[in-house]
């Protein structure tokens, strides 16, 4: 295995999109950041040294932190903000995951230009479990503002108000061509007739799930947030924020320019959202001149078309017989969504009626210790008092039709930093359950330090007696991120057996900023390898 060095350096970069140029923070002046590429097994030594204007950490996306705790990312959970100026290390070991993951802020919005790929290729000497691809290529679906997206995220949070929609979506940093401005910086992938490529898609976007599609041709999926799958093959793919889809893509078409094209699935009823096309373009090497040089565009779904997302996800199985915990220890049941409270006409309450948005998980608005001077897992780890509770309610505090015609004054969320404990090597079930208290919507929820099995997903309200009959228990698919249907329910299995503090969130940053998340601390087991590491000596401090 081998060590990788790395220096990130978080700084401003002019860049130029939809006919402007604008500051963005960076990591060494790229947009999207640098593609880090390992392989299983390999160690990871990266260090950030922020000479930006705002606190910034990094977050690895999908690595479970195996004795690496501390270099998990999400800012006031596993570590205080680097302060402009300040520098941190962060290092850990792939442990037995292969495809692709991603990194980004974990800091406020600053995840809307700092991110990139992570890609972990298996073994040396070991052969993907698929026929070996001519060329890979990461696709980081993005989201484009030509407001600073942190005053953006302050309107959303001060104002309670729903967050302004984006200016574009981006195909590895730009729209693509049918935005004005963008024709010169599209992306163009140039490939041979009759290869197989490898298409490692990311959807980094802020806040929306996204289809895509490549024109003409259908994928091969083989692999989802670095977990293989058993194939199978569609036309169409939607990512919720975070997750990642690998597939196989053969150039069989006849020779030609082919757009390659993302667009958003929105749920959430009369909430605004950016309907615009971003798309890059697969361009046959031998492709003749003459061809039209409009390229073909591909068929996407409508906005709202739910039954092909449906459709598409309940394809998703393990490539092979797994151990789904069946026994459990630790059965939790969690409502997720928005909600509102009341607050005093002003300019931060321009909520519907007096209100201001506060989405919560089992009617707890999650706030993160930042006065405190200290991250949750630093107060964990050294028994500091008051930085966080541990009365997390493990099943809904009040319970109703929740995905039914739910009165809006009903749950006005507490907020709180409440998290659950639990004994390591529990055997956790967690029934997450979307409600209807603002509108119903598609949450894509994401637990730090794991992965876990799918088990089961529906619409309506989860029943308790009638569903688990059908939960998958053979081949079910595995996920760090889990996008919760529409009005419905998704139920995930994993054992606790990664000791820490571990933020469980909803992937849409606005629902975040409004507390649409948990944490979860998985205490010691026996001996060191089931015990948090000590922390590191340059952990910022608070
Ligand atoms: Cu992709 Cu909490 O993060």
């Amino acid at each position: 295995a081998e060590i990788h060095h790395h220096q990130f350096t978080v700084q401003e970069t002019p860049v130029n999109r939809l006919c402007k140029t604008h500051n963005i923070i960076t990591v060494n002046g790229q947009f999207p950041g640098p593609t880090l590429e390992v392989r299983n097994g390999d160690t990871l030594v990266i260090k950030v040294l922020n000479s930006g204007r705002y606190n910034i950490t990094i977050h690895w996306h999908g690595i479970r932190q195996i004795r690496s705790q501390w270099a998990d990312g999400p800012e006031y959970v596993t570590q205080c903000p680097i302060k402009p100026g300040g520098t941190y290390t962060y290092r850990f070991t792939i442990e037995d995951q292969e495809g692709t993951l991603w990194w980004h802020a974990h800091s406020r919005w600053l995840r809307a230009t700092v991110y990139g790929a992570l890609i972990i290729h298996p073994k040396l000497g070991s052969p993907y479990p698929f026929q070996n691809p001519k060329q890979e290529i990461p696709i980081l679906l993005g989201e484009w503002w030509n407001r600073d997206p942190i005053s953006v995220q302050r309107q959303t949070v001060f104002t309670g108000a729903a967050p302004n929609v984006s200016d574009a979506y981006t195909i590895n940093g730009q729209p693509g061509d049918l935005y004005p401005c963008s024709n010169k910086g599209t992306v163009r992938f140039t490939v041979d007739s009759g290869e197989t490529i490898l298409l490692r898609i990311i959807n980094a976007a802020l806040n929306q799930q996204l289809f895509f599609a490549v024109a003409n041709h259908r994928f091969t999926v083989v692999a989802t947030d670095a977990l293989y799958t058993r194939p199978f093959t569609t036309s169409i793919l939607m990512l919720g924020p975070g997750q990642t889809t690998d597939v196989l893509l053969t150039t069989d078409q006849t020779p030609g320019h082919y757009y390659m094209a993302a667009r958003a699935y929105a749920t959430a009823q009369n909430a605004p959202f950016d309907n615009t096309t971003t798309t890059a373009i697969l361009k046959y090497r031998t492709a003749k001149t003459g061809v039209p040089s409009r390229p073909t565009m591909p068929r996407l779904p409508a906005y709202n078309d739910t039954a092909t997302v449906t459709a598409f996800t309940s394809q998703f199985r393990s490539p092979f017989k797994v151990e789904v915990p069946t026994v459990i220890d630790e059965n939790l049941f969690f409502t997720i969504g928005l909600g509102l409270v009341n607050c005093t006409p002003g300019p931060r309450c321009q909520g519907p009626n007096n209100t201001r948005f506060a989405a919560s998980m089992n009617n707890v608005s999650f706030v993160l210790p930042r006065r405190k001077r200290n991250s949750l897992l630093q107060a964990y780890y050294q028994n500091v008092p008051g930085v966080y509770t541990t009365d997390f309610p493990t099943v809904p505090p009040v319970q109703f039709n929740y995905t039914g015609n739910v009165p809006r004054g009903l749950w006005q969320p507490v907020y709180g930093t409440k998290l659950h404990k639990m004994k390591f090597g529990s055997r956790v079930q967690i029934v997450l359950q979307d409600t209807a208290i603002v509108t119903t919507e598609d949450h894509p929820i994401h637990l730090h330090g794991y992965h876990f099995y799918v088990v089961g997903q529906g619409f309506g309200n989860f029943n308790p007696r009638r569903d688990p009959a059908r939960f998958n228990l053979i081949d079910p698919p595995q996920r760090n991120t889990i996008d919760v249907p529409v009005g419905g329910w998704a139920v995930i299995r994993f054992v606790a057996d990664n000791p820490g503090v571990w933020l469980m969130h909803c992937h849409i940053d606005s629902h975040l900023m409004w507390g649409l998340a948990t944490s979860i601390i998985v205490e010691n087991g026996v001996g060191e390898l089931q015990t948090v590491a000590p922390p590191p000596p340059d952990l910022p401090p608070c």
